[in-house]
């Protein structure tokens, strides 16, 4: 066992009962289940589960991304997360997943591995951009997928969130340079969460101005825009091919 997992091993491997956490709670309320839509969409566009045999979700909490591809039956999922107590929410809720305690920044696991790979709502924990994806692009695959979001530090959301002492860690021009510098191809990326609310509003208005994100344009403008999606992909081996 390597020096993270061994300082990661959540102490108790019998799962006793874990109330839901917060961040499922969040998924409930209208506004989650917004930014669900709009995740699962892209997501489900990027990768085609009927091709892909392992899958890593870093960052996987309690499973909300983890299920999109655990719903494929022949799908092998390992999700890792450094927050034990979510961790053992998620093995409650399934037996089908490969649940590890791991770092993003320091992943258990051999050279490409992987065929797909998710962050989600993840990197913006992590300020060592470089590093996790760096992680990231050595255990997939060559030719395969990453699909991974965070907030735009250089929105206009972010702005008013650092007025209140708090915003987001990357900006798109430094997250566009480190999947540069990391040799990862950009495929699509979308841009959303400019809705003028919080992760967990529950304001009746949030299905209108979700489809008018979408129906003016907004979502194209990923530059400006707070949350950000890409889909990348680790190009083929030149040397192999
Ligand atoms: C906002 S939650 C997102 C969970 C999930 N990806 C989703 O979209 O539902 C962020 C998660 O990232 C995890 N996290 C933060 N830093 C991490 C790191 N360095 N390595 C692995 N997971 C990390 C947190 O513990 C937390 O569970």
């Amino acid at each position: 066992m390597g020096k993270t997992e061994k300082n990661l091993a959540c102490s108790n491997d019998v799962v006793s009962s874990v109330c839901e956490t917060h961040w499922e709670m969040a998924a409930k309320t209208r506004m989650g289940k917004y930014l669900t839509a709009v995740e699962a969409s892209f997501i489900t566009k990027a990768v085609d589960f009927s091709l892909t045999s392992f899958v890593l979700d870093v960052g996987a909490e309690s499973g909300r991304i983890s299920f999109l591809a655990l719903n494929n039956k022949t799908t092998v999922v390992v999700s890792i997360d450094i927050d034990c107590g979510s961790l053992k929410r998620f093995k409650q809720r399934t037996k089908q997943a490969y649940i590890v305690a791991a770092d993003a920044r320091n992943l258990p696991f051999r050279n490409e591995v992987f065929d797909a790979t998710f962050m989600i709502e993840v990197l913006d924990y992590i300020p060592e951009l470089d590093v996790a994806l760096n992680e990231c692009n050595r255990t997939l695959k060559h030719n395969s997928t990453c699909v991974l979001s965070f907030g735009n530090r250089a929105s206009f959301k972010a702005k008013l969130k650092g007025l209140k002492g708090k915003s987001y860690l990357h900006s798109y021009k430094r997250v566009m340079q480190d999947l540069s510098k990391t040799d990862f191809l950009i495929c699509a990326k979308l841009g959303y969460n400019w809705l003028p609310f919080g992760r967990t509003s529950q304001n009746g208005i949030i299905p209108l101005l979700a489809w008018l994100e979408r129906a003016v344009g907004l979502r194209r403008l990923c530059k400006y825009s707070p949350w950000v999606m890409f889909h990348v992909a680790k190009p083929i081996d030149k040397q192999s091919s």
